[in-house]
């Protein structure tokens, strides 16, 4: 079952969503060659209470930060570290959430660290355009996987690979609700979209091999090849009219 949102509750994610397309903003100017993930995550803390918003990932099946941090091969919940200092030409992914009023956001964005190659930022560029094309099949009376096709075509396309076994999702009263939203699939499957469904749309992509593993820590997702991996993520909502994206930075306060 998936949930339609009320306006009143549309407000409320609107408002989580915000907070977190301005924290992630923050926290990308934040990153230079030298700092740590452990700086970052903490900066992700004080910019939360500053908001008076929680953190939506500390405690969620156990995970202790409030932000995961993905460096190169890493492809999602890399976990802050005192001992991971960024450097040049590495990309980090940024993946944050928060919960106010009860109601969540959730957002991801790859950053580029100093300078990086023209593989890495083509990469970053395919990741961001996937989600987008996702994105724009978001639209009430396709079906769910109208999005997942136009992820995987897009990347495909361009030679990239689509990870399987990671997934965005709906979000509104927790930060995982139904339906699992694959990054891949053929078209017109699953149900149909409708006004007022709210999608976190969330493509991993991998430069070489789409297989993945965990580490020893039990979260860190890698890539099985260790070539790089770039993640972006919005929190959407299904209008009448059409998409609209609610973890834009552009709506996002200073
Ligand atoms: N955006 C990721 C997701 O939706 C972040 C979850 S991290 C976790 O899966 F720690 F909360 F699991
Ligand atoms: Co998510």
């Amino acid at each position: 079952m998936i949930i339609l949102r009320s306006h009143a509750e549309i407000e409320k994610i609107r408002n989580s969503c915000r907070i977190v397309a301005g924290i992630l903003q923050k926290l990308s100017r934040r990153v230079h060659p030298g700092v740590t993930t452990w700086d970052l995550n903490a900066f992700s803390e004080e910019l939360a209470k500053k908001e008076d918003a929680k953190p939506a990932f500390r405690g969620y099946h156990g995970y202790p930060f409030a932000l995961c941090t993905s460096v190169n091969e890493e492809v999602v919940h890399g976990m802050p570290s005192k001992h991971r200092r960024l450097k040049e030409g590495d990309i980090v992914s940024l993946d944050f959430g928060v919960v106010v009023d009860n109601y969540y956001g959730d957002s991801a964005i790859t950053v580029p660290v100093g300078h990086i190659s023209d593989e890495a930022t083509r990469l970053c560029t395919v990741t961001e355009e996937s989600l987008y094309r996702g994105i724009s099949q978001a639209v009430a009376g396709n079906r769910l996987s109208d999005i997942s096709h136009a992820i995987q075509e897009f990347v495909e396309e361009r030679g990239f690979s689509v990870v399987r076994e990671f997934v965005g999702h709906g979000i509104g009263q927790h930060l995982h609700e139904s339906p699992q939203i694959p990054n891949y699939g053929p078209p017109g499957k699953g149900v149909r979209l409708k006004p007022g469904m709210v999608l976190a749309i969330e493509p991993m992509i991998n430069s070489g091999a789409p297989e993945v593993e965990i580490l020893e820590d039990q979260w860190t997702a890698v890539t099985l090849d260790r070539k790089l991996s770039a993640h972006f993520e919005h929190t959407i909502v299904v209008t009448e009219n059409g998409p609209e994206i609610l973890t834009r930075s552009e709506t996002a306060l200073q």
